[in-house]
């Protein structure tokens, strides 16, 4: 039993560690005046009532209530019981949790505590049993898992008969109590229990702090069935969030560039064996947005690896729309399918593991999957097929978080349909204060990754930049990067970038050029110019509502009405559509 954590270190922590820094680092969030907001993470929302107040050290939802302190945070958006929040907050900021004297710490979480160990020791004794098998051992040589592989992930043997667990792990009421929490044991009918896997090679499914909440079993022959039996869902295992191998993935890596997430327990183990331990599955289920939360949160690129039949295809189309919301810019998607009859465990096993981390670089990416895919049956020919293709893009292109990759989506949509990309609108009362901000951020962001993109469309932007009138973040830069790339022609956007490298914006223009993946030169020319006449526009028209305001109130000097009328003068029209 662990000592209870004293609540001077409660404090000191509080004091330590900053609310919008633990939520940021989970859930994207964007500046609200002093306060930080986003779509609230505990409940179905689509325009944000979440708000974090650093000032304040505490978030508060205004749609369902939520609130609290960070370590509070944590717990909920986590899953933690409270010293596992405070242990991960203190990890956070290189703090040590001191322990009181044992004693006070009788709350129900406890229970979990006893869980999670009793798991344990049941994967302990499932390991235990493995040598003593010939059978298992025999089909982990025919599937040609080495010592290491059989060790590393905890490969154990649970035997025949009805009450192995029971008798090991099940001494006390108390303990047949927990093994039933577990899923550890069945009950027959009459109210008997008995083991629930027997006569299965048993795959422990760790959480993300490598504690054992789960088990999968398979039979040895192609005879019995099911050929994989799962644990139900039970306190410490919820199938929709957990990935197995996610926590052997982190031990490997500590820093992470791409996860790989394939379908089976045997393909993963293949992989990681084959000397790519990036790879991970879902547990029989399809692809969950809070799995593709997970992933992105573990590394930048996701590639979804499925079979190639309709059966994979339907698959990844499901991820797909999973990691829509997600896809804020710095994230990527691709997908990779497999030819007939092969899975990652038998290619990996014939091509090595070049072989297969080729097939990965060659990963299509979301963008052009998602484009193939919808026009599929649409006859891209004709007005009609178009007009198909534009009706289905649009509400997935609008599920995208606002950013460069959803401008450039559009741009795409746009270039392939010939359609206005005219995203819906969220259903919002704030939407005419909200909207327009929001709009010339993702506007600057979009004009520095087409700029990044070639740089040589600099030489076409006249001095003085007339944009720079639009007071927004980004302005600057982007005035910047035209002086540079004006000052170097033929200079390539990734010496472009690096002229920043000792600059806090490096990273944020890396993630720019890495979001141009879609779109062909011309058009992304074409949609430079017209980001910037937009931005220009957008300051007019931002000028002419402020001396509006102003006017209303009687305030107006006389410098400021020649200002006014001048800026109705030269209201033209907003860019016009591309063809
Ligand atoms: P596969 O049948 O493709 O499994 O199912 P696999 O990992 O390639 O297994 P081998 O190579 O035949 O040993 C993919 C995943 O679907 C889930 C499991 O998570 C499995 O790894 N599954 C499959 C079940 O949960 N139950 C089943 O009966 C079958
Ligand atoms: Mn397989």
């Amino acid at each position: 039993m662990r000592g209870r954590i004293p609540d001077s270190f409660i404090d000191e922590l509080l004091a330590r560690v900053d609310i919008v820094d633990v939520i940021e680092r989970r859930v994207p969030l964007k500046k609200a005046g002093r306060e930080w907001t986003a779509c609230c993470p505990f409940h179905d929302e689509r325009t944000p009532s979440f708000y974090v107040s650093p000032a304040k050290q505490f978030f508060h939802c205004f749609g369902c209530g939520a609130h609290g302190s960070a370590v509070k945070f944590l717990m909920d958006y986590e899953r933690l019981e409270f010293p596992d929040a405070v242990e991960e907050l203190a990890q956070s900021v290189g703090m040590t949790v001191p322990r009181e004297g044992g004693g006070r710490d009788e709350r129900p979480r406890e229970d979990k505590t006893d869980l999670y160990a009793l798991l344990d020791a049941a994967a302990r004794w499932y390991q235990d049993q493995l040598p003593g098998n010939a059978e298992a051992q025999a089909y982990c040589r025919r599937r040609g898992l080495d010592a290491d592989t059989v060790a590393r992930f905890r490969l154990g043997w649970a035997p025949a008969g009805y009450d192995g667990v029971i008798k090991a792990l099940g001494g006390s009421e108390r303990r047949m109590q927990l093994l039933n929490e577990a899923g550890m044991v069945a009950s027959s009918e009459r109210g008997s229990k008995y083991d629930r896997f027997r006569e299965r090679l048993m795959f422990p499914i760790l959480d993300r702090r490598g504690r054992v909440i789960a088990f999968g079993g398979r039979v040895l022959s192609a005879e019995q069935s099911p050929k994989y039996l799962n644990s139900p869902e039970t306190p410490l295992f919820h199938k929709g969030r957990e990935l197995f191998a996610l926590w052997q993935v982190k031990q490997a890596n500590t820093q992470l560039q791409r996860i790989v997430v394939v379908e089976g327990y045997m393909d993963v183990i293949a992989l990681h064996q084959a000397g790519l331990p990036i790879a991970v599955a879902t547990l029989g289920t399809a692809t969950t947005p809070e799995h593709t939360e997970v992933l992105f949160r573990a590394a930048p690129d996701v590639v979804f690896c499925f079979d190639g039949d309709r059966a994979g295809r339907a698959a990844a189309w499901k991820a797909l729309e999973s990691a829509l919301p997600r896809l804020r810019d710095g994230r990527q998607a691709y997908f990779l399918f497999l030819p007939d009859g092969e899975d990652p465990d038998s290619l990996v096993r014939k091509e090595g593991k070049d072989g297969f981390e080729q097939r990965i670089r060659q990963a299509t990416p979301l963008s052009d999957y998602f484009f193939s895919e919808l026009s599929r049956d649409v006859d891209m020919a004709s007005l009609d097929g178009r007009a198909r293709l534009a009706e289905r893009a649009r509400p997935l292109i609008a599920r995208l978080p606002d950013g460069a990759f959803r401008d450039l989506m559009a741009q795409e949509l746009e270039r392939r349909s010939g359609a206005r990309a005219v995203l819906p609108a969220e259903p919002s009362a704030h939407r005419a204060v909200q909207r327009p901000v929001a709009v010339q951020r993702s506007l600057v962001r979009s004009a520095i990754a087409l700029l990044l993109a070639q740089p040589g469309v600099a030489d076409e932007v006249e001095r003085p930049y007339r944009f720079l009138r639009l007071d927004k973040p980004g302005v600057g830069l982007l005035a910047e990067l035209l002086d540079l790339a004006r000052a170097r022609p033929g200079i390539n956007p990734a010496m472009l970038v690096e002229h920043f490298a000792e600059r806090p914006e490096y990273p944020s223009l890396q993630k720019l050029m890495a979001a141009m993946s879609v779109g062909e030169p011309e058009a992304q020319r074409i949609e430079f110019h017209e980001a910037l006449a937009r931005m220009e526009q957008q300051a007019i028209a931002l000028r002419r509502e402020a001396l509006h305001a102003k006017m209303r109130e009687g305030a107006l000097d006389s410098a400021e009405k020649a200002e006014l009328r001048e800026l109705l003068a030269a209201r033209h029209p907003p860019p016009a559509a591309a063809p």
